[in-house]
């Protein structure tokens, strides 16, 4: 069997402390576990050393490949084009993108940079799986430099659709990498139909069943859904429960009930609007108040992106309106934490929580969602409140689906939520687990390499 290689731009090593790791992380290090493999890339540091060397540590079957990233390298690649392009665009907000050509080209040049470093590793029989946007480039790169094993990319994030991927000036080129690609995967079936669209209008490609044909280049195209450990979990919270962190809460919360909120600190999560729509149930069910604590765990992520320091900064403003107006001096109807817990911590957090709360007003998928679901009690298990944005709500279609901007509706939902009888509850927690249960991290893992062992389809079958 070939050994895997995964590439994503950041490289988290199980440390347990939590923090702001997103889904990529809990994913792709479930989904390496399994048959081990090695992982490369940045290893979160910004060095000006003239030699960037590639950092070696192997933990368990997994070994880990890391390199630093330079001021301007972290500037240009992560912070610019990364963070401030693409990032805002797949996430439809344009008007938050700050575009400069410079960016783009330092983007490039990191995506080359990677490629160097990577080709040492490289062995022929491998399977190479490259994660995210920031590293669309990096197949394209590899094959400039000889690599001839297969090279699948996911796209962890949503794909716009064409009118606005066309806002960025390099988008057919962004395209055009894509294919350099054997297999592409999205998280649901409109990113799909994003990139598949995008490909016809502007560089005249056809699809035919699920593969991309342009020019001489061949693509297959598919959804993958990204799911969770879903069997693990119920161990995982019940090591949570030991922990102090998780005790404390328990025994602060006084027989309230709880609704949580677990995002890092980003404007595409909907924070804003969901202090807003708990504003309103705060304002409309005064029998509510003192009943409940709604606790935000918001780790700050990309502090150093205008955009995101904007947001935190309004998120600061209406997290002190909320509490300065309806707080008692022995009852907070908020409690919001820019800081991580560790991820057995939060797991049984979420199983003490009657309500999750995930409103993003656009998320790739959203595994806080999955995993809310994953650690209720199956006898008295808590409600999702879930955005329609998510690329969860198309699998998790028992929640309780949300349009986030609504939060008049909102507001209402979330007092259904608090008060829904418990043949609902289970009825709504039966229906998801069996999707959380068909589809899990190992499923996910299995059939995006499945797919991507194929043999690849010769552009002249193009019909
Ligand atoms: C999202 C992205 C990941 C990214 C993570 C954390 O989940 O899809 O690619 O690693 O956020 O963001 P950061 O910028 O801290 O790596």
């Amino acid at each position: 069997m070939s050994r895997l290689i995964v590439v994503s731009n950041r490289v988290a090593k199980p440390s347990n402390t939590g923090g702001s790791q997103g889904g990529l992380a809990v994913g792709v290090l479930a989904a390496l576990s399994k048959e081990g493999g090695l992982w490369f890339g940045w290893n979160g540091k910004i060095s000006n050393n003239e030699e960037s060397n590639v950092e070696i540590d192997r933990r368990g079957n997994i070994d880990y490949a890391t390199v630093s990233l330079k001021k301007n390298e972290y500037n240009h690649y992560y912070k610019g084009f990364a963070n401030s392009v693409l990032w805002p665009l797949f996430h439809q907000r344009p008007e938050l993108m700050r575009y400069q050509k410079a960016d783009f080209l330092g983007y490039h040049s990191v995506n080359k940079k990677f490629a160097q470093h990577l080709l040492n590793f490289i062995q022929d029989d491998d399977t190479i799986w490259v994660h995210d946007y920031h590293l669309i480039p990096l197949a394209r790169q590899l094959r400039q430099l000889g690599v001839k094993c297969r090279i699948g990319f996911f796209l962890h994030t949503p794909f716009p659709p064409y009118d606005l991927l066309r806002a960025v000036p390099e988008y057919r080129e962004i395209l055009r990498e894509l294919m350099h690609y054997d297999l592409v995967g999205f998280q649901t079936e409109s990113d799909a139909r994003g990139f598949r669209e995008s490909m016809r209008l502007s560089l005249e490609a056809s699809v035919v069943n699920d593969v991309v044909h342009c020019g001489s280049e061949t693509t297959l195209v598919k959804v993958y859904p990204i799911g969770i450990e879903t069997d693990s979990t119920p161990n995982l919270v019940a090591k949570g429960k030991e922990s102090k962190d998780y005790q404390r809460l328990a025994h602060s919360l006084g027989g309230r009930k709880l609704i949580i909120g677990v995002d890092r600190l980003d404007y595409s999560k909907g924070i804003e609007h969901r202090f807003i729509a708990y504003e309103k149930l705060l304002q409309q069910r005064a029998d509510l108040l003192r009943q409940m604590v709604y606790l935000q765990v918001a780790p700050t992520s990309r502090g150093d992106v205008q955009a995101y320091d904007d947001f935190a900064s309004r998120i600061d403003r209406t997290a002190g309106h909320i509490i300065g107006t309806y707080a008692d001096f022995d009852w907070m109807p908020l409690r919001y934490l820019n800081r991580g817990f560790r991820r057995n911590t939060i797991l049984a957090m979420y199983q003490l929580a009657q309500v999750g709360f995930v409103t993003p007003l656009r998320d790739g998928m959203n595994l806080v969602a999955k995993e809310y679901v994953a650690a209720q009690n199956p006898e008295d298990p808590g409600v999702l409140v879930l955005s329609k944005m998510a690329g969860a709500a198309a699998e998790l279609d028992a929640a309780v689906l949300v349009n986030p901007y609504d939060t008049e509706a909102v507001a209402k939902d979330l007092a259904r939520a608090l008060e829904m009888p418990l043949d609902e509850r289970r009825d709504r927690w039966q229906k998801m687990m069996k999707v959380l249960h068909k589809n899990d991290i190992y499923t996910w893992q299995e059939n995006f390499l499945n797919d991507l062992s194929k043999p690849r389809v010769p552009s002249n079958q193009l019909q």
